[in-house]
């Protein structure tokens, strides 16, 4: 059986990695959270103490980071599980200052096109469909409203047992859409051959379903 690309794009929150994660069980796929190695950059510049802002101090720390992302989803930085630490609010937003340099994203986009080589990948992300793999068998822009989004997130925190307010929430993901849709880099796009899913009425197992089908479609060509 033929084994696909499949790129996933869209704004913060729209449900891209759980949706990304349940297709490539599904398919028996790799999946690939291009974000977390985002956060990893972001959070490697806050645990040594450099700001978000300092563009040579955060191109500095690449030649020392060894990112890798294990099949049971956990993500390693340096040898270190930094699963959930690169999960927090605070790192969010660095991931989105950071991701606007240039040499940042040349060095991941370099090695998640190294792990997609071969097929039976899905990534999620931003530029996927776009720059990272412009000839992705399938591509899927998927959005929600940003009320949506930011209850879905909000109501992720309070499971976890995270505190968080719900218009703080709101306003963090309006912004950091804000700055990835405007960035000079690789900004936040549809892709014109990507296939807009809105997700603000579904559940994910319809949006899973929804996805199965026309990766199937694809399939059959
Ligand atoms: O990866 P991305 O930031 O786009 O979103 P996510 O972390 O996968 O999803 C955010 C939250 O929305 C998760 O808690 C999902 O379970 C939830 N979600 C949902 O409730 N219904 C959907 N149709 C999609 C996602
Ligand atoms: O899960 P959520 O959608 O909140 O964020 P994420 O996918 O983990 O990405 C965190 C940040 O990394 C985004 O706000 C983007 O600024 C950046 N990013 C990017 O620029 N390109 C990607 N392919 C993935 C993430």
């Amino acid at each position: 059986m033929k084994r696909i690309s499949i790129a996933i794009d869209g704004p913060a929150a729209a449900g891209k990695s759980t949706i990304a994660k349940m297709v490539a069980r599904n398919l028996n796929y790799t999946y690939i959270d291009t974000g977390a190695m985002y956060r990893c950059v972001a959070y490697s510049a806050f645990i040594h103490g450099i700001s978000y802002e300092d563009e040579a101090g955060v191109v500095g720390l690449l030649k020392d980071l060894k990112i890798k992302l294990l099949p049971d989803g956990s993500i390693r930085l340096n040898g270190e599980d930094v699963s959930s630490a690169i999960r927090a609010n605070e790192v969010s937003m660095g991931a989105s200052i950071v991701s606007q340099y240039a040499k940042v994203r040349s060095f991941l986009v370099a090695q998640q096109r190294e792990m997609a080589k071969g097929g039976g990948v899905i990534l999620d992300g931003r530029d996927i469909g776009t720059v990272v793999l412009p000839d992705a068998e399938l591509k899927i822009y998927q959005v929600a409203s940003v009320e949506t989004r930011a209850k879905r997130r909000y109501k992720e925190n309070i499971e976890k047992g995270i505190e968080c307010d719900y218009e703080e929430m709101k306003a963090e993901i309006e912004a950091r859409d804000k700055q990835d849709m405007n960035r000079e880099v690789s900004p936040l796009k549809k892709a014109d051959d990507a296939i807009e899913l809105d997700t603000s009425n579904m559940s994910l197992e319809e949006v899973v379903a929804h996805v199965m089908d026309l990766v199937e479609k694809k399939l059959e060509e």
